[in-house]
C-alpha cells in the first residue's frame, strides 16, 4: 500500500483506495472522488516510463544520448496516446469498457512520462471466475458479449491482439467488456507479425510472426472459450490432470504445430462446435468475422444449466498458470525458471510419496512379524513384493496420463469436423 499512497494523481478530487493488478508497464488502482455528497468509484491505470534511474543508466550504457532517450520516450507515449484513442473511439459501448479520462505529467528531469488513464470500475473476469461456477450460458454470454466488442474493432479496422481472460471484465449489469488496448493497432488488411499479446491465447500464424489480420482476434477469443470449457486447461491437456510443464510445452506445441485440437471436456456437442471452429488451424476455416461468429453463438441452445468450471482457484491451478507462463514461447528465462521451481515442487511431492509408502509397508511387516513370528525371507519376500506393486502402479499412472493426452486427440479425428 505504501506504494499508492505515493501516486500524486492529477485529477484533485480523485484518491486511490487499492491496487487492483499491476504488470510490467505499472498498475491499476480503484479510486474515488465524493463531491457534494455523491461518492463515484473508477479504475485507474498509472503507467510510468521510464521506471527507474537503473533504466535510463542502462539505456545511456546502450548507447543512448540525452537527446535519443528522449526521442524513444516520445514514442512510448505516443503508443499510450494511440491506445487512449482507440478506447475514446469506442466509448460509450456496452462491451468495450470505458475511458473517461487521460492525462500525462513529463518527469522532473525531462526524460519519459506518468501518463493516467481514467476507467469505468469493473470485475475482471478472473475475479468472477474464482468466486463463482460458470455454467454453459455464462460462456455464451461471454462470447457473444465480446464477439460484439470485436464487431466493433472489425467496423474501426482495429486488431486487439491480446485477447484473454484477464482483459475481459464484467460490469455491475451483466454486460461482458474487452479492456486493455494497450498492443491494439489499425490494420491494413493484413498485418506484418509482430510477436506481441499472450501466447497462451495467440493464434498460430501470430506466433508464426506470419501475416495475421482479424482472424487472429477470432482464434484467441475460441480459445478463452474453450480454455474456460476445459477446467482451464489448454488443448491437449486432460481438464482433470495436473499436468507438468513439460506436457504443457507439448501441448503448445502440438496447437502451434496444427494439430486438430480435441473438443474441450465440458458444453454441449453444438458450442464446442463453434469452439472448435474459431480456432481452427488456418484462418480461412475460422469464422470470417466477429459478427459470423456471433451468429453461430446465439444458435447454440443451452442444455447444461450447471457450472462448467470449479469455483474456487486451486493451489495446483496456480501452479499450472506459473507453469503455463514459464513454457509460453519468447518469455523471459527467469519465467521458465520460476515454472522449473513449481515443476521441482510437484515432483518433489510425487518423490516424497513412495519413501512414504515403502517406509509404511515395512512398518507393517516388522509389527506383523513381531506378533506372529514370521521367518526373515517371508519378511524379505513381501518387502520386494510391496516395492513391485509401486513400481507397477507409477508405470500405469505415467502411461494412463500419457494416452489420456492422444486419446482425446483420437476422439476428435474420430468425431471429425463434423
Ligand atoms: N476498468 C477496470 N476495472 C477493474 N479492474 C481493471 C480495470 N482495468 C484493468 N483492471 C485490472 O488491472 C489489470 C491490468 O490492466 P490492463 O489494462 O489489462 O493492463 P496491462 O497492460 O498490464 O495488461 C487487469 O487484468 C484487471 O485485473
Ligand atoms: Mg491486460
Amino acid at each position: 500500500m505504501e506504494r499508492d499512497q505515493n501516486i500524486q494523481l492529477p485529477w484533485p478530487d480523485w484518491e486511490i483506495i487499492k491496487e487492483l493488478g499491476h504488470g510490467g508497464y505499472g498498475a491499476v488502482y480503484q479510486a474515488q472522488r465524493s463531491v457534494a455528497g455523491i461518492t463515484e468509484q473508477a479504475a485507474i491505470k498509472v503507467i510510468s516510463f521510464p521506471k527507474s534511474q537503473d533504466e535510463i543508466e542502462a539505456d545511456l550504457t546502450d548507447g543512448y544520448d540525452l537527446d535519443s532517450l528522449k526521442a524513444k520516450y516520445a514514442d512510448v507515449l505516443q503508443g499510450y496516446l494511440n491506445e487512449y484513442n482507440l478506447m475514446r473511439e469506442l466509448n460509450g459501448q456496452t462491451n468495450i469498457v470505458d475511458c473517461a479520462d487521460f492525462a500525462t505529467v513529463p518527469h522532473e528531469d525531462g526524460i519519459g512520462w506518468d501518463v493516467y488513464i481514467r476507467m469505468e470500475l469493473l470485475t475482471p473476469l478472473t475475479t468472477v471466475m474464482r468466486q463463482k461456477k460458470l455454467t454453459e450460458e455464462d460462456v455464451l454470454k461471454i462470447g457473444k458479449d465480446i464477439c460484439r466488442a470485436l464487431m466493433l474493432c472489425e467496423s474501426n479496422n482495429i486488431i486487439h491482439r491480446d485477447i484473454k481472460p484477464e482483459n475481459i471484465m464484467v460490469s455491475k449489469f451483466g454486460d461482458y467488456k474487452l479492456g486493455d488496448f494497450g498492443i491494439a493497432r489499425t490494420m491494413d488488411h493484413t498485418t506484418n507479425a509482430t510477436m506481441v499479446g499472450t501466447e497462451r491465447y495467440m493464434a498460430p500464424e501470430v506466433i508464426r510472426r506470419e501475416k495475421y489480420g482479424k482472424e487472429a482476434d477470432i482464434y484467441s477469443l475460441g480459445l478463452v472459450l474453450y480454455w474456460m470449457l476445459n477446467n482451464r486447461k489448454i488443448p491437449f491437456i486432460d481438464a482433470d490432470s495436473l499436468p507438468y510443464a513439460d506436457e504443457l510445452s507439448r501441448a503448445q506445441s502440438r496447437r502451434v504445430n496444427g494439430e486438430p485440437l480435441p473438443p474441450p471436456k465440458y458444453g454441449s456437442d453444438e458450442l464446442r462446435k463453434v469452439v472448435l471452429k474459431a480456432c481452427e488451424y488456418r484462418p480461412a476455416d475460422r469464422y470470417s468475422s466477429a459478427e459470423e461468429m456471433y451468429r453461430a453463438l446465439d444458435a447454440v441452445k443451452i442444455e447444461n444449466t450447471e457450472g462448467v468450471l470449479p469455483s474456487q482457484e486451486t493451489r495446483q491451478d496456480a501452479q499450472i498458470d506459473e507453469a503455463m507462463s514459464a513454457v509460453t514461447l519468447g518469455k523471459d528465462e527467469h519465467l521458465k525458471k520460476d515454472g522449473d521451481k513449481n515443476q521441482g515442487k510437484l515432483q518433489n511431492q510425487e518423490k516424497l510419496k513412495k519413501p512414504l509408502m515403502v517406509a509404511a509397508v515395512i512398518v507393517l511387516i516388522i509389527v506383523a512379524k513381531s506378533i506372529w513370528s514370521i521367518s526373515p525371507s517371508f519378511v524379505l519376500i513381501a518387502a520386494m513384493a510391496a516395492v513391485l506393486i509401486i513400481a507397477v502402479r507409477k508405470i500405469k499412472k505415467r502411461s494412463g496420463s500419457d494416452s489420456s493426452i492422444s486419446n482425446t486427440s483420437g476422439s476428435k479425428k474420430s468425431s471429425g469436423k463434423d
